[in-house]
Order: C-alpha cells, then sequence, then structure tokens
C-alpha cells in the first residue's frame, strides 16, 4: 500500500528516537511491499526558532493531508522562560486540536524481562495490561487561561459530547479486550466530574457486555501502585489522564518504553512516544528509541490497517527487550543507534521466519 507520513522530530532526544523509528517504518516498507513516504515538518522549539509559531501553517496543513504524523517530542530549557510569549507545547496541543484527535491511546505492558527494573516487586506486575484512554483536545488544557496580577485561572470545561466520544472509544476498545472499562474522576469535588460519571454511566447501557467501574483519580492513583494488574481499559480526562500515565509508565521501568496513539474519528492519526524531550540527555546518541518504535507499529495497526506489520515490529522489539542491547534507562549501555539496529535485526529475522510460515502453509494446502 501507499502512504504518506508526516514526522515532526521536534526537540531534543525527539530527533534522535524519530530517525531510529523512520528506519523501523522504512524496513517495514521493504519487507512487506509497500510505499511509504515522509514528509518532515517543524514543530515546537525548532519551529519556534525558524518561524516564531510552534505550530507553523504548514505544518498543520502537511499532517491534516497526511495519513499519519509521527512525533518525537516538544520543549525544552531554551524555550521554557515562564514570561515567554510562545511556548513549544503550544504547538502540540494545537496540533492535537487540529487533527481533531480527542482519543490518546497508551498501553502499559510490562515485560517480564524488565521487571525487575520496576519500583514495584514482582509479585504486585503479574499481568499488568491495561490500555490508558486519556481524553485529548478538552479540559483544563483547552479552557480559558487568565492571568492578574497576584492571580492566575485555568477554566476546565467539558461538553457532554466531548465526554461520549471519548467513553464509547474506551468502551469499544475494551470489547477487543477483557471487557472491563474503569473511569477516573474526581466526582466528590468537580462538576466537571461529575459530568463525566453520569455520562459514561448513560454510554456504558450501550455496551452491557462490557463492566464499568468508577474510580476517583486520588484513590486510582493508588490503586495503580497496589493492584494494577486489575485493570483493563482506563478512560479519564486530560489532565488526569497526563499524570496516571506517567505513573503509570514508572511501572514498565522507564518513560522511554511506551508509545501513544492519538486518535479521532477518521484514520489519520498522531503517533508519539509518551516521553519528553530528555534535554539532560539529548544529542548524545543515548536515548531509548522503544517509545517511538512502538509508536510505529501502533501507527501501522491505527492508520494504516496494517495489523501483521504492527505486530512484526512489536515482536522485534519484544526480542530486543529479552536479549539487548539495552539502553542505559533499562539498565545496558546501548546508544539509539545500536538499539535500532537490532530491532531492525530482529526484524529481518522475523519476516524471514513468517514467510516461511506462510509459504508451508501454502505447501501443506
Ligand atoms: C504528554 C506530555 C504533554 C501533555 C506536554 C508535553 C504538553 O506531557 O503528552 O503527556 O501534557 O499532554
Ligand atoms: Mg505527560
Amino acid at each position: 500500500m501507499k502512504a504518506r507520513i508526516v514526522t515532526l522530530p521536534g526537540d531534543g532526544v525527539g530527533t534522535e528516537v524519530t530517525a531510529a523509528a523512520v528506519t523501523v517504518l522504512r524496513a517495514v516498507a521493504t519487507h512487506y511491499g509497500h510505499e511509504f513516504t515522509f514528509d518532515e515538518q517543524l514543530i515546537g522549539g525548532a519551529a519556534i526558532d525558524a518561524s516564531g509559531e510552534p505550530l507553523p501553517a504548514a505544518t498543520l496543513a502537511a499532517c491534516q493531508a497526511a495519513d499519519a504524523v509521527l512525533l518525537g517530542a516538544v520543549g525544552g530549557p531554551k524555550w521554557s522562560d515562564p514570561n515567554a510569549k510562545v511556548r513549544p507545547e503550544q504547538g502540540l496541543l494545537a496540533l492535537r486540536a487540529g487533527l481533531g484527535v480527542y482519543a490518546n491511546l497508551r498501553p502499559l505492558a510490562v515485560h517480564p524481562a524488565l521487571a525487575e527494573l520496576s519500583p514495584l516487586k514482582n509479585g504486585k506486575l503479574k499481568d499488568v495490561d491495561v490500555l490508558f484512554v486519556r481524553e485529548l483536545t478538552g479540559g483544563a488544557y483547552f479552557g480559558a487561561k487568565t492571568r492578574g496580577a497576584d492571580y492566575a485561572t485555568d477554566e476546565c470545561r467539558y461538553t457532554e459530547a466531548e465526554i461520549e466520544r471519548v467513553a464509547r472509544r474506551a468502551f469499544e476498545l475494551a470489547r477487543a479486550r477483557r471487557r472491563h472499562v474503569t473511569s477516573v474522576d474526581k466526582a466528590n469535588v468537580l462538576e466537571t466530574s461529575r459530568l463525566w460519571r453520569g455520562t459514561v454511566t448513560r454510554i456504558a447501557a450501550d455496551y452491557p457486555d462490557v463492566a464499568l467501574e468508577h474510580q476517583l483519580v486520588d484513590s486510582m492513583a493508588m490503586l495503580l501502585l497496589t493492584r494494577p494488574g486489575s485493570y483493563d481499559v482506563v478512560v479519564t480526562e486530560n489532565l488526569f489522564g497526563d499524570i496516571l500515565t506517567d505513573e503509570a509508565a514508572a511501572l514498565a521501568g522507564s518513560l522511554g518504553l511506551l508509545p501513544s496513539a492519538s486518535l479521532g474519528d477518521g484514520r489519520n492519526g498522531l503517533y508519539e512516544p509518551i516521553h519528553g524531550s530528555a534535554p539532560d540527555i539529548a544529542g548524545k546518541g543515548v536515548a531509548n528509541p522503544v517509545g517511538t518504535i512502538l509508536s510505529t507499529a501502533l501507527l501501522l495497526r491505527h492508520s494504516l490497517q496494517l495489523e501483521a506489520e504492527a505486530a512484526a515490529v512489536e515482536a522485534a522489539v519484544d526480542h530486543v527487550l529479552q536479549h539487548g542491547p539495552r539502553s542505559r534507562d533499562i539498565g545496558g549501555g546501548a546508544g539509539t543507534a545500536e538499539v535500532r539496529d537490532a530491532v531492525l535485526a530482529a526484524l529481518s529475522e522475523h519476516v524471514t521466519a513468517h514467510r516461511g510460515d506462510a509459504a508451508g502453509a501454502r505447501a501443506c494446502g
């Protein structure tokens, strides 16, 4: 198949991990006979430096016209003056809004070979397989902001329609998993959370085959540590999802491992690792590319409907996490390029092995 992919390396380690992930997508195209074209555009601090804007109009237009968008990370100390008029993060938020990608999928799995890196004792990590669905284009991130001489406000606003569409996505995703949804809010205090809880409960009636449970966000922060194995799909609003998914990432052993997919109603999606620009290690060639490479698997699956290719990338990453080489954040000494090359080699082997399967099946049939 043919696909147009926009890449947005952004800032800090974003450029390094995006470059590594693109080589994996190119390899997938070669192995499976696809034609992927890559169009690199500016976002974040790099875009501010070049044009004064964190999301230039040309970038948004290219992303809207693409089949999928792969993003590295945005932000860094150079642009984080609290008095700055424009911030790199505004580019990312405007992109999420501009693409209408309201559902942010953040899968959390703990690789058995990395269990010892987790702050939790191994027994607690058994069966951890959670899919966070974070609402991505509403709430305090997008509400009105005011700043007075000695006060500031961030409006948190949700409409029923915004809650309903992300809740439906969560229930549908749960149907393909273990049929359990945990909805997280702060309904004992916040009005938006009471609307959230009421709306999710109403939508649940359309999915009688999926169990629904509600948790308050403070309690959920604790439950993620005490019984992470009891969750399937967790759906929550934008800010709570931002916070809970960093906590969840720590369970996996490193923030560098986790991918994400941001989806709207169409097929176009935005794919990015959940880690940030990591200015402390930027430019050193040591960033873990796994979160971004796994994001390409989500891209292949959700935007291009290439399930076998997605599974092949995941199998290749699995192999590397099991056998190494490993980057520093997960206890090894390998650089970005070494991990990338190991994934490429494992991918080749996987493809060859499965070609054999297919040929064998044909010979038998
Ligand atoms: C994330 C990040 C972003 C967010 C920042 C960079 C704006 O933390 O994707 O989780 O808060 O959404
Ligand atoms: Mg975050």
